[in-house]
């Protein structure tokens, strides 16, 4: 089993395998929970989206990782960073995706601190972003409760898009990764 790479009080965050694809498919593969996104995964998609954050690991130290509900085990959905390119620039993201289940018991508020921590403490980001579509009010209150700030909105992948953002002062001394 890969290592934790954070915990909260009742979440565990681990790099995802692909033993994790039907796990998540409950997740990715439900279109009300993907209505922002151009449509549910199935299965083949949802393997290319783990293996795309497996590659992300090894390239960059950090991508969404399973998040892991610590009472049951279950893998419930993810959170982490991402890699993106907004207008021409490199942005690490913060994302999360929550099984539809479990919406509104504050979990994706209790795991994305643990992100920002990393991206700024591990990683040495001095901004990360969130990119949410305007009408994603759940996802908007996330990044609020987080401590993001709306930047401003863009065309982003041709779709009207809120970047969220949060700054770290430039001194902050990045901490080495672990060995
Ligand atoms: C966004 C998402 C991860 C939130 O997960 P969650 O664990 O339910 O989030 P939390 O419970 O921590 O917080 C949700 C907040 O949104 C609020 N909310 C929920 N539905 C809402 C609505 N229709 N309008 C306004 N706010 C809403 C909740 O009240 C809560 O805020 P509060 O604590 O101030 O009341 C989940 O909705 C999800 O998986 N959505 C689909 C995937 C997605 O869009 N991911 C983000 C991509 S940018």
């Amino acid at each position: 089993m890969n290592a934790v790479v954070f915990e909260t009080k009742r979440l565990s965050l681990r790099q995802m395998t692909p033993s994790d694809v039907p796990a998540l498919l409950a997740v990715f593969g439900d279109a009300e929970t993907m209505r922002y996104y151009p449509a549910a995964f199935d299965e083949a998609r949802m393997r290319a989206w783990v293996d795309w954050n497996m590659r992300s690991y090894e390239a960059r130290g950090y991508g969404l990782w399973a998040m892991i509900l610590r009472a049951t085990g279950e893998v419930i959905g993810d959170c982490g960073l991402a890699s993106q390119q907004v207008g021409g620039i490199q942005e690490v993201e913060v994302g999360y995706h929550v099984r539809r289940d479990l919406w509104g018991q504050g979990l994706a508020t209790e795991a994305a601190p643990g992100c920002l921590d990393y991206g700024f403490g591990i990683v040495g980001c001095h901004r990360l972003v969130s990119l949410i579509n305007p009408l994603n009010l759940p996802s908007r209150r996330v990044a609020e409760k987080i401590g993001m700030k709306l930047q401003r909105e863009v065309e982003w992948k041709n779709k009207p898009t809120c970047i969220y953002e949060i700054k770290t002062s430039a001194t902050q001394n990045p901490k080495q990764p672990p060995p």
